[in-house]
C-alpha cells in the first residue's frame, strides 16, 4: 500500500526520495509524488503510474530542484478518489507553504472538510489527505509552530494515519506522527529519516525509532525530538534494523516472486535451525511464554489471519487439531473484528502474518488482548506492530518478502506452526511421541524434497503454457490440502487475473460442477495418506465426465491417473500433514509461469498492495 519516505540533511534530497520510494514499489501503488524545500519554496511533483513516470518528470525540473536540503515522497495506493495525478500524495493547503504526505483513512475527514471550506479552503483533489494538509495549514496559522501545528490537527483526526509534513518557513523540519499506520524515524549523521517501512531507509541507516501510537518526531539534520500529543518530551531509544540491504535484489531470477520461490528451501532450514535441535529431543520454542500448565489447561485456539496468512492458518487447524486434541477456529481477521468477540482467559490466540501490518488482524489481536486471552504472533517481521503487541513471538525468518504474492512466507509459516503443534503435543502428550519423531524427521528432509521440485520444472512449465489461455480455473482437494487448494488458486487469480477458485472437492457436485466443461481446468491435489486420496480421484473422475480438463498434482504413481488427467505434475511422496509444504510449491510455480507467458506484471499485480495497512 502507501508509502512514505522523508529526508532533512545534506545529500542529494530528490535521490534519497526515489530510491526510498524504489524500495517501498513492492507494496503496491498507483502514482507516486515528492515535495521539496528549494530556493525557500515548497516544490510539488506529482505522476499517475510508476515511480518511472516521476522520475521522468523530475528529470525536466532538474534545474529547479538542484538546493534542496529536506524533502518528503509518497507512493500512494488509491482509497480516496481515483488514482490520477490530482490525488497523487503530496499535498498543500490554499497559501501551497506546507506539504504532506499521508498513508491510511482519515475516517471523520468529511464532517473536517465541512468545516474547512467553511473557512475558505480550496480542495483539489477527493483526498482525505488534502483535508490534513488544511487542517494543519490552520493551525500554522495560530501557532506558526509546525510541531505544534501538527499535534492540534492531530486531536481533531479520526482513524488511521501516518503523516509527514514539511513547511516553507521551517525549511530544516520534518514532522511526523502516526495512529494505527507504522512510521519510523532512522537516524543518521548530519541528517535523519522517516519511513513507513526499513527497506526505503536500510542502505543508509541501520539505527531506527520505531514511532507509537500519538507520538510526534520533529526531525532536523542534527536533532531528533519526541513528544507525546501535548509536546512533552518522550525518551525512546534507538534500536538496529534486523535486516541487511541485500535482501531487496532479484539476485539473477527475472522476478521477485520466482527468487523468493527458490528460497524456500533455505527458508525451512532456517525456521527449522534451533527449534529442532534433534528429532530425539523436544522441539525448542523459547518464545512461546506460555507455562507448561497453562498450555495443559488452554480449551481453545483461535487462528486469525488473512489471505495466504489465512491458508497457512487453515493447514493449522488440521495440524493441531491432530496433534494436541484443543479444538482451533480459524476466522479471517476481517470478519473476526466484526462480531462479539467471545474469546478468554483460556484461548489462545494465535495471529499469522508476513507483514505483521496487515490492518484487521491488528485490530483483532488487539481486541483478542482485551479480553485476556494470550496472542501468539508467528510473522516474517519481528520489527512490526503486531510483534510489538504479541505476548509471545515466533519470527520466522524468510527475509524480506518483496513480491506481492506470497510464496516463501506461507512455507515459512506452516513450519513454524508444525514446530508450534508437535511442542504443545509433546507437553501435553496428546499424540503418538514416535510419530512425532517420524515427522521431525520428515521435516527435516522437505529442503532436499523441494529442491527436488524446483530442479525439474519441465512439466509445470508445459503444463503452464497449455492452460494460459484459460479464463477460469477450478482447483480440488480434501483434508490438509484444501488449504492448499485454496492457496493455489489465490496465487493464480492475483497475479494472472485468471478467475480460480479452490473447492473442498467433496463440494463439486453440490453446484460448481455445473460450470464444469471443456472451457474449464480442474487442477486436483491427490496426496496418498488417509482415505481422501481415493475420493478426491472419484470426484476428479466425475469432473473428467463432464468434458473438464484435468490436471492433478501427487505424489501418487497410480496407473489409473494417466486415464483421468492430461497432466499429471508430480511431487516427491511425503507424509501427509506435512504435504501442503510440498505441494503449494508446483502450485506456486504454475501460477508464476502462466502469469509470465501472459505478459503480466508477476511481482506488483494490478490492484493489489503488499501490506494492507486499511480495512
Ligand atoms: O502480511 P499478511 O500476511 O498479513 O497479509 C495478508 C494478505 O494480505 C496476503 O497474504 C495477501 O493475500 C497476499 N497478496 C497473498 O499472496
Amino acid at each position: 500500500m502507501c508509502g512514505i519516505v522523508g529526508y532533512v540533511g545534506s545529500k542529494p534530497v530528490i535521490d534519497i526520495l526515489l530510491n526510498g520510494l524504489s524500495k517501498l514499489e513492492y507494496r503496491g501503488y498507483d502514482s507516486a509524488g515528492v515535495a521539496v524545500n528549494s530556493e525557500g519554496k515548497i516544490k510539488i511533483y506529482k505522476a499517475e503510474g510508476k515511480l518511472q513516470n516521476l522520475k521522468e518528470l523530475l528529470e525536466t525540473h532538474k534545474a529547479e530542484i538542484l538546493d534542496t536540503t529536506a524533502g518528503i515522497g509518497h507512493i500512494r495506493w488509491a482509497t480516496h478518489g481515483l488514482p490520477n495525478t490530482i490525488n497523487a500524495h503530496p499535498h498543500t493547503c490554499n497559501c501551497g507553504k506546507l506539504a504532506i504526505v499521508h498513508n491510511g483513512i482519515i475516517e471523520n475527514y468529511k464532517e473536517l472538510k465541512k468545516d474547512l471550506l467553511a473557512k475558505g479552503c480550496e480542495f483539489k483533489s477527493e483526498t482525505d489527505t488534502e483535508v490534513v494538509a488544511h487542517l494543519i495549514a490552520n493551525e500554522y496559522g495560530k501557532y506558526n509552530d509546525l510541531p505544534k501545528a501538527v499535534r492540534e490537527a492531530a486531536k481533531k483526526l479520526k482513524g488511521a494515519y501516518a503523516l509527514c509534513v514539511m513547511h516553507q518557513d521551517e525549511p530544516n523540519i520534518l514532522v511526523g506522527t502516526r495512529k494505527n499506520a507504522p512510521l519510523i524515524v532512522a537516524l543518521g549523521q548530519g541528517e535523519n529519516y522517516l519511513a513507513s517501512d526499513s527497506p526505503a531507509i536500510i542502505q543508509y541507516t541501520k539505527r531506527v525509532i520505531y514511532l507509537d501510537d500519538d507520538q510526534f518526531a520533529v526531525l532536523t539534520p542534527s536533532s531528533v525530538l519526541i513528544t507525546d500529543i501535548e509536546g512533552r518530551q518522550i525518551d525512546r531509544k534507538e534500536e538496529i534494523l534486523p535486516w541487511e540491504p541485500v535482501a531487496m535484489s532479484k539476485l539473477g531470477y527475472k522476478h521477485f516472486m520466482l527468487k523468493e520461490i527458490h528460497e524456500q528451501p533455505d527458508v525451512i532450514r532456517n525456521v527449522l535451525s534451533g527449534k529442532l535441535p534433534d528429532i530425539n529431543k523436544p522441539i525448542v520454542l523459547d518464545e512461546v511464554k506460555l507455562t507448561k500448565d497453562e498450555i495443559k489447561n488452554l480449551k481453545r485456539i483461535e487462528i486469525i489471519a488473512c489471505g495466504t496468512s489465512l491458508h497457512a492458518a487453515m493447514v493449522a487447524k488440521y495440524i493441531l487439531e491432530a496433534f494436541t486434541n484443543i479444538p482451533v477456529d480459524v476466522e479471517a481477521s476481517s470478519e473476526y473484528i466484526y462480531r462479539k468477540t467471545v474469546t478468554d482467559a483460556n484461548t489462545l490466540v494465535i495471529g499469522i502474518s508476513q507483514s505483521g501490518e496487515t490492518s484487521d488482524t491488528i485490530t483483532a489481536i488487539r481486541q483478542a488482548k482485551s479480553v485476556g486471552s494470550h496472542v501468539l504472533i508467528i510473522t516474517n517481521r519481528p520489527d512490526s506492530i503486531m510483534a510489538r503487541e504479541a505476548h509471545s513471538l515466533i519470527p520466522v525468518n524468510a527475509g524480506i518478502e518483496v513480491s506481492v504474492a506470497a510464496t516463501k512466507s506461507f512455507n515459512a509459516q506452516l513450519i513454524a506452526l508444525y514446530l508450534f503443534a508437535m511442542y504443545i503435543a509433546e507437553i501435553k502428550e496428546s499424540f503418538d511421541l514416535e510419530k512425532i519423531k517420524d515427522l521431525k524427521h520428515e521435516m527435516l528432509l522437505l529442503p532436499q524434497k523441494i529442491e527436488t521440485i524446483l530442479s525439474h520444472k519441465e512439466d509445470i512449465m508445459k503444463c503452464a503454457r497449455a492452460f494460459a489461455s484459460y479464463k477460469n480455473f477450478i482447483y480440488i482437494a480434501r483434508g490438509i490440502n484444501y488449504p492448499t487448494a485454496l492457496e493455489g488458486a489465490l496465487k493464480l487469480k492475483e497475479i494472472s487475473y485468471i478467475n480460480a477458485t479452490g473447492y473442498p472437492a467433496g463440494e463439486l457436485k453440490h453446484g460448481p460442477i455445473a460450470m464444469l466443461d471443456e472451457t474449464m481446468p480442474v487442477l486436483a491435489i491427490l496426496m496418498p495418506g488417509s482415505i481422501v486420496y481415493e475420493k478426491v480421484l472419484s470426484n476428479a473422475e466425475e469432473a473428467k465426465a463432464r468434458n473438464a480438463k484435468m490436471i492433478a498434482l501427487t505424489s501418487a504413481h497410480d496407473a489409473h491417473l494417466n486415464d483421468v488427467f492430461e497432466y499429471i505434475l508430480r511431487v516427491p511422496s511425503v507424509d501427509e500433514y506435512l504435504s501442503p509444504v510440498i505441494t503449494s510449491v508446483p502450485l506456486q510455480l504454475l501460477a508464476y509461469y502462466i502469469a509470465e507467458f501472459l505478459g503480466k506484471d508477476v511481482d506488483q499485480p494490478r490492484n493489489l498492495a503488499k501490506s494492507v495497512t486499511v480495512e
